[in-house]
């Protein structure tokens, strides 16, 4: 082999020795999350110069988002020494953030992470949580939470994060969680559309994704418009938040959107569908951002605003991150898409495990 160990990095993607596993963690160390644009039959107004791209966050490390907010929130409390003494972290997460987080706390030298999680917690995420040695504290939430309310997860996990031996590392109000996304999904999206695109659109959870790419994007072209989307009231979709929810976040992501969209299950499951069965393996808040987006479209469409969001080359460009992959959530497509998109299993009585009803 031959290069720097830097070079090697990046060009050949080898990572070895004892900070191997922290250097895979590490995007500085890593090539670009691919930028993939969607099929034209995905994209109702392809015809009418229309583009859109995918940000594969599931093609991180960790396979989802999480990886690099979790990776610069434990990095940086180890580098002003928040770590020293902490025998364990304690979160309010039931799903990328706290099993990133555990998993980026080894690097570090915290082995144990424990996690608030709601009643309602589905039974394969707490499977998800389990196989990655997270320790989950079930709380019954709420049923109108406050803001500050003391029955809350969010609320106990801080704290908790008070005793000595104990770190919180609070996803919704850490700095170093959008800091992650202006450092590196902005700058990474901004030179992989050479400074050409036309629109972002994010599904808003803790809102750190969106805060910190539209600040780096918004540092470059102030005028860029960006795109929240929100989960429709009564709505499922794991891991984006509804207005009442995102009222409770303590980050200004209002600040930073300039238009909003709700989205409903139905459509997120399935366009996160249709997205996986062409190859994109996108989760179900994929599929909300790109219905989200897709909204927002068609309506600058009907409009006539289309025009105005041109860039040099005529096309409009649009971009949307892929938080994670479909697969943690397979079981509960039937619910949202209709059994008349999963195929018939052919001599299905000679099956020895019958599938769930
Ligand atoms: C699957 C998934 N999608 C979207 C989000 C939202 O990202 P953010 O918290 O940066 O708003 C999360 C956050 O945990 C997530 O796990």
């Amino acid at each position: 082999m031959s290069g720097t160990k830097r070079e090697m990095h990046t060009e050949k993607n080898v990572f070895s020795g004892a900070d191997a596993i922290q250097d895979f963690m590490d995007p500085d160390k890593l090539p670009y999350v691919p930028l993939v644009e969607i099929p034209s039959t995905l994209n109702p107004l392809a015809d009418k110069g229309v583009r859109v791209f995918a940000k594969m966050m599931n093609l991180l490390p960790l396979g989802n988002v999480k990886a690099v907010p979790a990776f610069n929130m434990i990095r940086e409390q180890a580098r002003r020494g928040d770590l020293e003494g902490v025998e364990a972290l304690i979160e309010n997460s039931s799903g990328n953030t706290v099993f990133s987080l555990a998993i980026a706390a080894r690097q570090f030298g915290v082995e144990k992470t424990f996690s608030y999680v709601p009643a309602e917690i589905s039974w394969n995420k707490l499977l998800m949580l389990l196989f990655f040695g997270v320790e989950p504290i079930v709380n019954q939430e709420p049923a109108k939470p406050a803001d500050n309310d003391p029955a809350s997860g969010v609320y106990k996990a801080r704290r908790d994060g008070e005793r000595p031996d104990m770190l919180n590392p609070g996803q919704y109000e850490n700095p170093d969680n959008p800091g992650a996304h202006e450092k590196w999904t902005g700058p990474q999206i901004w030179d992989q559309t050479d400074g050409k695109l036309s629109i972002f659109a994010a599904a808003l959870g803790t809102t750190g994704t969106l805060i910190g790419t539209s600040t780096y994007l918004k540092s470059h072209n102030p005028d860029l418009p960006v795109v929240g989307v929100m989960r429709a009231p009564e709505h499922y979709v794991p891991g984006a938040r509804t207005e009442k929810l995102l009222n409770l976040v303590d980050f200004d992501w209002r600040a930073h959107v300039d238009h909003v969209e709700c989205a409903e299950s139905e459509v997120s499951y399935r366009l996160s569908m249709a997205l996986s069965r062409r190859g994109l393996m996108a989760g179900p808040t994929s599929g909300m951002a790109l219905a989200g987006l897709l909204q927002h479209l068609d309506k600058a469409d009907a409009a006539g605003e289309l025009d105005a969001l041109r860039n040099a080359d005529g096309e409009v460009l649009c971009v949307f991150p892929c938080p994670d992959g479909p697969l943690p959530y397979l079981d509960e497509y039937p619910r949202y898409v209709g059994a008349e998109e999963f195929p018939p299993i052919h001599n299905e009585e000679l099956l020895l495990n019958k599938p769930r009803a």
